[in-house]
């Protein structure tokens, strides 16, 4: 897979492996020698121009080879150009559902899918006209070129995105491309790795032992059993900082994990977080506490000696520097920045046995371990916690009613392009999404639509109350979260969800001086995500048990996709 810095390359890899086909992310501009076993070749898509400075590019030796390459909207685009066709440049280009027609060909790439079907676009450019020996095999009514094949040359080109759920029939061209075109076997399967991955384990780390920080999370605790069974629980440490800043249950769940001891740490970081409202404020504070509990331990417990390697649960998306992932390496960094996990890292004392599977091979890893199911199919979770859900103020501040709905000047996070901002949130009468989206994308000054779900006092008689994090306020959402955590599991929601948030936020009236919001997405890796809907049921009785804590007022449902807001609030 030759990354031409789309956000979907990774989703394209994927879906490879999920057919049982190995396949690996590489540059785009990887030489043809480096590549030339690879039984095909995709080239992604990208948000750049074949006409840019300095736009991503292949090597054209990929074509001469007789091997099969697949070129996805910007690949087809520079397949195209590098071969002698023509590249037009788009004004306003086409994002969205489409209608494919599709020829009836021998080709074995559309074998089986010819006919009109659901596809997805976003693109800007289109090929105007195809190299020599190419046909046109289908097209929408706006795009006169959306598939090309040279078969004889094995190189075919689709302008639209087959990895996406919403092309209905996308997953059949990516299987008829490794099988019926590279000519693959259906031979690769995550679990079958688990004892050569123990083989490697042990290969590279010889007779020291490993030690790991350990987050609760799905790929720290996968790596560190993968560790403990390659080496013996003797040779593995892993600890875990229980920041005050948890879900309920959650050290007590880390806990029962064997091989690991929790450092308490509540005090130090709750003490440090006294007073502090703003959310980039709190994030440095709770990314700086980190760094000196991890420095103190790894000080104290002699892990500098060189009897001793560090082990991560890294994964995939996470080695790869690209449009999709150079996120999540951002939001790791202050795990990263420890000087001594860092002189671990220098002198090579490092050990990562997932770095090259994804999110849902290391699932299977687990599962194939033994691990539970109530530990691998848990939902992400922000290293920063509890904290960036429990929403603070500086000032006392009224609502304001508008003839779209009513203005809570509680400041949330939005996505604009690459820039965030803070703004106020907008709250309306019912949960319709479609009026939500035409609201956001109407309205300037607020980053999402929320619809007000239940309250005990009308909505005009609330206000928003200064306030900081306290103690008490993050008990109240950790017991909010709490019940909806376990309503959302009992009635299998949270197998439908791919996140759900739960966030406080200080808007209330007299003795109950806060509000809970409900924010379920759905998404792929968080980089983009759906605002879910719920059964009004189960809305109900969530609303029912966070309204007999009584210093909650109200809940509120978060209508909004990302972009334009993200999916947490700060
Ligand atoms: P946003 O809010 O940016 O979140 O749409 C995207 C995904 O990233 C998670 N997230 C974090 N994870 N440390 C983390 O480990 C962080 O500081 C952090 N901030 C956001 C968020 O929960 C979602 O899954």
């Amino acid at each position: 897979m030759l990354d031409a810095g789309g956000q979907y390359t990774h989703l394209e890899a994927r879906k490879v492996r999920e057919l049982g086909v190995y396949a690996e992310v590489r540059a785009s501009e990887t030489h043809a020698a480096e590549i030339a076993t690879a039984r095909g070749i995709i080239i992604s898509g990208g948000p750049a121009s074949v006409y840019d400075p300095g736009s991503p590019t292949v090597d054209p030796g990929i074509f001469a080879g007789g091997q099969p390459v697949l070129g996805i909207c910007y690949g087809q685009q520079i397949m195209a150009h590098l071969l002698g066709g023509e590249v037009q440049r788009g004004d306003k280009g086409e994002y969205g559902l489409a209608t494919l027609e599709l020829d009836d060909t021998a080709d074995p790439l559309f074998a089986g899918l010819a006919g009109p079907q659901q596809i997805w676009m976003s693109h800007r450019d289109v090929v105007a006209s195809v190299p020599n020996g190419f046909t046109v095999a289908g097209r929408t009514p706006t795009c006169a070129v959306a598939a090309i094949a040279a078969p004889e040359k094995k190189l075919y080109g689709l302008q639209f995105h087959p990895e996406v759920a919403h092309t209905t029939r996308g997953k059949e061209y990516l299987a008829n491309f490794v099988f019926r075109v590279c000519g693959c076997e259906k031979d690769w399967d995550p679990r079958h790795r688990v004892p050569l991955l123990e083989l490697e384990i042990r290969a590279c780390v010889g007779d020291r032992s490993v030690f790991f920080f350990v987050s609760g999370g799905v790929d720290s605790s996968v790596a560190f059993t993968l560790c403990t069974r390659a080496l013996g629980a003797g040779r593995v440490r892993g600890v875990y900082v229980d920041t005050g800043l948890m879900r309920e249950g959650e050290t007590e769940f880390v806990r029962r994990m064997a091989g690991l001891s929790v450092e308490h740490a509540q005090e130090q970081f709750l003490g440090a977080l006294a007073g502090v409202i703003d959310p980039e404020q709190k994030r440095h504070i709770i990314g700086e506490e980190f760094v000196r509990v991890q420095e103190r331990i790894i000080e104290s417990r002699h892990i500098l000696d060189e009897r001793w390697i560090l082990g991560q649960g890294t994964i995939y998306p996470d080695t790869i520097e690209s449009g999709g992932t150079a996120k999540a390496a951002l939001i790791k960094t202050h795990h990263n920045r420890v000087a001594g996990i860092q002189k671990l890292m220098e002198s090579g004392r490092i050990v990562e046995p997932l770095k090259s599977f994804y999110k849902d091979e290391v699932r299977e890893i687990g599962r194939e371990l033994g691990l539970p199911g109530e530990l691998l199919d848990r939902h992400p979770f922000p290293g920063p916690g509890l904290a960036i859900r429990c929403l603070c103020s500086e000032f006392d501040a009224p609502v304001r009613a508008t003839a779209e709905g009513v203005i809570i000047p509680v400041n949330s996070v939005g996505v604009q392009g690459d820039s965030r901002s803070y703004a106020p949130v907008l709250a309306i009468d019912t949960a319709d999404h479609v009026r939500a989206t035409a609201l956001i994308n109407r309205l300037t000054g607020v980053n999402r639509v929320m619809a007000a779900i239940r309250t005990r006092v009308p909505l005009a008689e609330m206000q928003v109350r200064a306030c900081s994090l306290t103690p008490e306020r993050l008990a109240r959402l950790r017991r909010a979260d709490a019940a909806v955590r376990r309503l959302s599991h009992e009635s299998g929601y949270d197998r439908r969800v791919w996140q759900f948030p739960v966030v406080l936020i200080p808007l209330g009236a007299a003795e109950a001086p806060d509000s809970v919001v409900l924010r379920p997405v759905d998404s792929v890796d968080g980089m983009t995500a759906q605002s879910v809907p719920i059964d009004p049921d189960l809305l109900a009785c969530m609303c029912s048990e966070l309204l007999v804590d009584p210093g909650i007022v109200a809940v509120f449902y978060d209508l909004t996709h990302k972009p334009p807001a993200t999916i947490e609030w700060e």
